[in-house]
């Protein structure tokens, strides 16, 4: 990364915490940290205003908002956001898994949500910058990472709803994390919602955009009373067709051994393309395992499961990296994925996947961004 303080032609306030952590705190912190319960000592702000762009980038103290009740985000939604992580690689250095995509994927969030677009190279910065002081919050633990979770409002005081805001602004926060699913790499209980639908067509599915996490949670609640981990959403038309897993892609397996191989749903527009889903398409067949996108129906995932035809179900994302599915629970009854315990070819994928993120692979696919 460049260290040019100016980028798109803005140059960075930089206003240091004067209550950083100390190293005594920040490593009891870093201990068991969970998943986004703990932050860094900064954040980036930078705020835009239509006719003008962005302008007043600054690194400064972690801490609260200081909005007007009237602020357009508190009551239209007006938000995106992204997730990404950074890892401490043996050598020391501060390295993310294709930054580049998800600065890509935040402004197709924006624009399907009529917000402007963040240029890349301010995303990067914002990034570069707030690793450069808060770095040491980076954990050089196995499966801990520093989260970073680019976000971005709308700011404009009033409740009209003619035109979006005309105000807008980007934050970057970052939190310290171990494994998203408490317990490591441990087989997940999906309930299959026919009651509810994430995404529609023609709707905000593919866009990293707060509504669709608030429209989940009622979902995520009644998979949790069925003694699920986690909700799987089909289509809506049908309620038939599998699309994905509360904020994960998931990932079909066929067969064993050689002749394994993997399926996932086809982007059709209501499905978030997941960044870790778009690199197991190029990384899977690499470890002889042939990937196709093709839909998935209930029925053939009962059938295919019942029958032994399927093998292994495993889910991608960033916070979840590759997590193993044990069971399926639904109105019609329940099934399990092979035995219901982790298997090989979920475990290859990710420690591949691991492997690279961390550095312990040779970044072969040109992924990886030093910082
Ligand atoms: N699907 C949803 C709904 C998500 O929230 C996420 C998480 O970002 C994913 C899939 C996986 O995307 P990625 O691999 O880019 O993290
Ligand atoms: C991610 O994997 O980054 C996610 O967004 C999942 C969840 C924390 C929303």
């Amino acid at each position: 990364m460049n260290n040019d303080a100016t980028t798109s032609g803005l140059t960075f306030d930089i206003q240091l915490s004067h209550h950083r952590k100390t190293p005594e705190e920040r490593a009891q912190l870093l201990e068991n940290p969970g998943f986004g319960q703990v932050f860094t000592d900064h954040m980036v702000t930078i705020r835009y205003t239509e006719g003008q762009g962005w302008h007043d980038a600054k690194l400064e103290p972690y801490g609260p908002l200081t909005l007007d009740p009237a602020t357009s985000a508190l009551h239209y939604a007006q938000e995106i956001f992204e997730g990404l992580k950074a890892y401490r690689h043996s050598d020391g250095s501060l390295v993310s898994f294709r930054p580049e995509a998800n600065a890509a994927r935040l402004n197709r969030s924006a624009e399907r949500m009529a917000m402007p677009a963040l240029p890349e190279d301010l995303f990067m910065r914002s990034i570069e910058l707030l690793l450069e002081h808060d770095g040491a919050w980076v954990p050089d633990k196995d499966d801990f990472s520093l989260y970073l979770r680019p976000f971005m409002i709308s700011t404009d005081v009033g409740l009209g709803v003619n035109h979006p805001s005309r105000t807008y602004l980007y934050l970057l926060i970052a939190s310290p994390v171990g494994s998203y699913f408490s317990g490591g790499v441990k087989p997940v209980t999906v309930w299959l919602s026919k009651d509810y639908t994430r995404a529609a067509p023609g709707g905000t599915g593919a866009a990293k955009f707060a509504g669709n996490y608030a429209a989940s949670f009622l979902a995520q609640s009644q998979a949790v009373e069925q003694g699920c981990d986690q909700v799987v959403w089909l289509d809506a038309r049908e309620h038939r067709w599998v699309e994905e897993m509360g904020g994960m892609n998931l990932w079909f397996v066929f067969g064993s051994g050689e002749n394994a191989k993997l399926r996932t749903p086809p982007l059709t527009g209501t499905l978030l393309p997941g960044i870790t889903r778009d690199a197991l398409l190029t990384l899977a067949p690499d470890l002889g395992l042939p990937v196709e996108e093709e839909p998935l129906s209930v029925e053939e995932w009962r059938r295919a499961a019942e029958s032994g035809e399927m093998t292994e179900v495993f889910a991608c994302g960033t916070a979840a990296v590759v997590t193993p599915v044990g069971h399926v629970k639904s109105d019609d009854g329940a099934f399990t994925i092979g035995d219901g315990e982790p298997g090989p070819v979920t475990m290859r994928v990710r420690e591949e996947l691991v492997g690279l993120q961390t550095g312990k692979r040779a970044d072969k696919y040109g992924w990886l961004t030093s910082f």
